[in-house]
């Protein structure tokens, strides 16, 4: 009796059709959205050095950007602000002519299909570079939450259709919700960075945001790596303040807890692939170390796999326009 084997796995990867048809995750340009970073002026286009393709843009460059990820069908923009002046109370976060909430009046009006997300933080606003108002050397949480709810009515005001704390301080999800509903901005709704860890892959976006603390580091804030049940509270406590939708970060590094949060919450959960995620294939590729591309496409096939709607990516341009063509 043969004991040959009926299922032979490798029937379906003979041809490409074949593996194709058989594909259980296929990334496409509208599950990524793409960070851009803006700053004063007008033609401005400044590469940051850490990050390949990537660049600040003042908000006239910003919306030729936009415009084209909207042509190619990426599902939205993640706006930070980079502003001129910087002061201990990161003011110029919840100014209402700030850099962001001018670049979001100009994409609502000229895009207005364009999905349209806010990062909500003080980090790239204060001269210290934390997330918030320092106290003794440490973020106060509670005297930040009130300047957090101003930049996120701010984004509101201007149009944003998603405001996202990226801040990591205890009960602002709560404190967001309640200025938007008083501000009459009950539709404008929260992406809650819930799943944020102290990570040393945010190097280059310090660079690109130019929001690296100037002493200290995050970790009294954002969460120890080695912790994936503490996310889930996280994740639940965010959605009890009211958030809508969750982020996790970094991703690659934390597959696992993208898939909890989503098997936990069955809300729309956000991954986002970080700076130094980007950076490393990025570096690597230029040496000639590893192909780019093809481990840009792993990467976040593996991030969509796990269980993320959504990916927020400094590759979704280059691989919507390898889509297109
Ligand atoms: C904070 C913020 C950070 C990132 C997004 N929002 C940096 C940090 O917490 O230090 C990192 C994103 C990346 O590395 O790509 N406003």
């Amino acid at each position: 009796m043969s004991i040959f084997p009926t299922y032979r796995p490798r029937r379906l990867r003979r041809t490409e059709a074949l593996r194709s048809a058989s594909r259980e995750t296929v990334v496409s340009p509208a599950d990524l959205i793409l960070p851009l970073f803006a700053v004063p002026g007008t033609g401005v286009r400044r590469p940051v050095g850490s990050m390949a393709g990537v660049e600040q843009t003042s908000a006239d460059e910003l919306l030729r950007d936009a415009e084209e990820a909207l042509r190619l069908g990426i599902g939205g923009v993640l706006l930070f602000g980079i502003p001129e002046h910087k002061d201990e109370l990161g003011t110029g976060g919840y100014d209402e002519d700030g850099i962001v909430q001018r670049a979001v009046r100009l994409l609502k009006r000229e895009l207005p299909e364009l999905l349209v997300i806010t990062d909500v933080c003080l980090c790239e606003y204060t001269s210290h570079g934390h997330c918030g108002i320092l106290r003794a050397g440490d973020v106060d949480n509670d005297a930040t939450l009130p300047l957090l709810a101003r930049v996120a009515a701010t984004h509101a005001a201007a149009g944003a259709d998603v405001v996202a704390p990226s801040d990591m301080m205890d009960g602002r999800v709560g404190a967001l919700r309640k200025a938007l509903d008083a501000g009459g901005f009950e539709q404008t709704a929260i992406l809650s960075y819930a799943v944020k860890y102290a990570s040393a892959f945010y190097g280059p976006f310090r660079d690109a945001a130019e929001s690296a603390p100037s002493e200290g580091d995050r970790r009294s804030a954002q969460m120890d790596p080695g912790n994936v049940r503490e996310a889930l509270r996280e994740a639940r406590q965010d959605v009890a303040e009211g958030a809508d939708m969750l982020m996790v970060k970094p991703a690659l590094s934390y597959l696992d807890v993208i898939h909890r949060v989503k098997e936990d919450t069955g809300y729309p959960v956000f991954a986002y692939h970080v700076s130094g995620e980007y950076a490393m294939i990025e570096a690597a590729a230029q040496r000639g170390w590893i192909d780019g591309p093809r481990a840009h496409e792993e990467a976040l096939t593996s991030i969509r796999r796990a269980g993320a709607d959504r990916v927020v990516s400094y590759y979704a341009r280059q691989f919507a326009r390898s889509r297109a063509r």
